[in-house]
């Protein structure tokens, strides 16, 4: 390498050229995007992270060494160029931030050729996705990876100087430790020194950032790698960021400000979109029978309609039968919706039926004029429920999901709600809607094993008035857990912490953890509690989830530099890879065969 590099320091980035800059000699340094050979003239597409600027090689500027070297350039190949800003010769590009003007080169040299590349770099490619991942370093040089990784790294900034400013601590807490429950399983990583024994890697720093309030640093926040063994969706990572925060002296109300504040900062700053201060708050009781879910989509209302005792009494046996036997009738209104077809309807019918539904009843009003196989069995009451209660006008369709587990039924309406809120197009893009579900219940049945566990983690804080159900009604015991939702995602989610070691060892056994158990795993947390343990509570944003809603994409994969696939896997580095019997033997390890 000759002048460039070592004399000549890069002195814009391609894309950050204007017309302002006319006249000035510059030096530019990327990839080659493009070649147009125009015989007396080459014209490149320099790239490089700012954007693109076209360069222009003419035989009487660069001399025939120059020229002929342009000349040979290809895609992605790496250059140096040093020459002069001019208005275009030819016509302005308008879709170029740097479109009113090209650099005329007077030096050129190449820094680094490249292969032939497996897809282009352009924003949209049809390459598979393993492909993709497997050159994963030339997927990041396409403009919405780019953007994905600019607007990451930009709302981890507003992250740290929004919990700085508001007095917060930033920590590192361990990798290599005892397992934190939040519901997944561990990973695990076998000790060398002491054979037999294994380090977890956290799900969360859930019990350190705990511990750090014990120890009285009042407000920490990290940036924090969580490591999770889970079944793999669109919007779960086995490792994934969570923005973690813990505060002591606080209310619920007061976590919920302070992350409040900062998502406000991240959207208005990265998306110029307005977030309404505060955002609304809803009881996790209330989302349930508003919306079926607790993760509801705001952006569009169509809530559902419990009209179970006003169908308890018609002839439609489905609806009165599970009124009598105590479950639910659930009714959702789709405006305009009388224009679907059978088909459609069926569609939705299969559609219910994977959430546990047994079936879909439809009553389509037309005028004053009811139609649908439920219609003849409309009396005076369910009249009064469709046109009343959910406000069937002309044209709409009514659908009704009955179930004898009222569960069964909210969350099959509830599904269907989110389904046709996308389908009919019910949300506008670009839109964003917030909500706060609040005051979830402390446990759930584990559908597998039948025990209780802990719906957010067994370190919530049951809510005061509740901690006498404790023993005699687990499942009626709310706590003061809330989590963060936008357009039907839970980005976040906290709660009140349990500090008096008592009511932990009361939770525990709830749980079904005994004494014994609970102090061989988390003896440490007890002790703690036991040495003036101030109230305290937190919260932890999904951080990939927060990006993805930021960019508009619809996986976690497009905002994680390095993300794996469905099966944990690494395409790039192979990884989990095999090791070899000298490692497993330092570890004391075997494996089956
Ligand atoms: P929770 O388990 O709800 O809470 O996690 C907080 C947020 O992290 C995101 N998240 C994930 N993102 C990608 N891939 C995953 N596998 C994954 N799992 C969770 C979600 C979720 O809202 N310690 C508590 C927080 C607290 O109580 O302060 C915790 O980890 O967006
Ligand atoms: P059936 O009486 O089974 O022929 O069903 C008549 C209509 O009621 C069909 O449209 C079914 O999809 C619907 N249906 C059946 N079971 C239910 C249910 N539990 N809830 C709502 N609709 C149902």
């Amino acid at each position: 390498m000759g002048k460039f590099i070592h004399e000549w320091k890069k002195s814009h980035g391609a894309g950050e050229l204007r017309a302002q800059h006319e006249g000035q000699t510059v030096v530019l340094m990327g990839w080659v995007d493009a070649t147009r050979d125009h015989g007396k003239a080459v014209f490149v597409d320099l790239r490089d992270r700012s954007g693109l600027c076209q360069v222009v090689f003419d035989a009487a500027d660069i001399g025939d060494e120059g020229f002929e070297l342009a000349g040979g350039l290809r895609q992605e190949y790496v250059v140096a160029v040093r020459g002069t800003v001019r208005k275009r010769a030819g016509k302005p590009n308008p879709n170029l931030s740097s479109g009113e003007i090209e650099v005329l080169a007077a030096n050129l040299e190449l820094l680094n050729r490249s292969a032939p590349m497996p897809f282009p770099v352009a924003d949209e490619v049809d390459a598979g996705e393993t492909t993709r991942l497997r050159y994963r370093f030339l997927d990041l040089r396409r403009g919405p990876l780019q953007h994905a990784m600019i607007t990451r790294s930009r709302a981890a900034q507003v992250a740290r100087s929004h919990f700085d400013a508001e007095g917060f601590l930033e920590f590192e807490t361990p990798i290599l430790t005892r397992s934190t429950p939040e519901g997944a399983r561990d990973y695990l990583v076998p000790s060398r020194v002491s054979a037999g024994t294994f380090y977890a890697l956290p799900q969360s720093p859930q019990l350190f950032k705990q511990l750090l309030q014990v120890a009285g640093y009042e407000r920490y926040y990290q940036i924090a790698r969580c490591f999770r063994d889970e079944d793999l969706r669109a919007d779960r990572q086995p490792e994934f960021t969570q923005i973690d925060i813990e505060m002591s002296f606080v209310s619920p109300d007061d976590v919920m400000d302070v992350c409040g504040r900062m998502v406000s900062k991240m959207f208005t700053e990265l998306r110029g979109a307005g977030v309404p201060d505060p955002i609304p708050r809803i009881s996790y009781a209330e989302a349930m029978s508003r919306y079926g879910v607790d993760n509801p989509d705001v952006r569009f209302e169509m809530e559902l309609e419990d009209i179970t005792e006003k169908a308890a009494t018609c002839d439609f046996k489905v609806f009165s039968a599970v009124a009598s036997a105590g479950g639910r009738v659930i009714g959702l209104c789709v405006e305009g919706g009388a224009k679907m077809s059978r088909k459609d309807i069926d569609a939705l019918t299969d559609f219910v039926k994977t959430y546990g539904a047994k079936g879909l009843a439809w009553v389509k009003r037309s005028g004053d004029d009811l139609s649908g196989p439920v219609s003849k069995f409309v009396d005076d009451s369910l009249r009064s429920a469709l046109l009343g209660d959910m406000k069937m006008k002309d044209g709409d369709l009514g659908l009704f999901i009955a179930d004898g587990d009222a569960s069964v039924a909210l969350t099959a309406a509830g599904r269907l709600r989110a389904h046709l809120g996308q389908t009919l197009g019910l949300v506008s893009p670009g839109s964003f809607g917030f909500v706060w579900i609040t005051d979830f219940p402390m446990f759930e049945r584990d559908d597998e094993t039948g025990r209780l566990v802990a719906m957010h983690h067994p370190f919530t804080a049951p809510k005061e008035e509740d901690l006498h159900l404790l023993e005699t009604d687990p499942l009626a015991v709310r706590t003061s857990a809330y989590d963060i939702v936008v357009n039907g995602q839970e980005i976040g989610g906290g709660s009140i912490r349990i500090h008096d070691q008592a009511v932990q060892s009361r939770v525990f056994r709830a749980l079904g953890i005994e004494e014994e158990e609970a102090r061989a795993k988390f003896g440490f947390l007890l002790d703690a509690l036991s040495f003036g343990a101030p109230p305290h509570g937190g919260l932890a944003f999904g951080f990939d989830r927060l990006i993805s809603i930021l960019v508009g994409s619809d996986s976690i994969r497009d905002v994680i530099a390095f993300p794996k696939t469905t099966r944990a896997a690494c395409l790039m580095t192979q990884a989990p890879s095999q090791v070899d019997g000298a490692q497993l033997e330092e570890l004391g390890l075997q494996l089956k065969k």
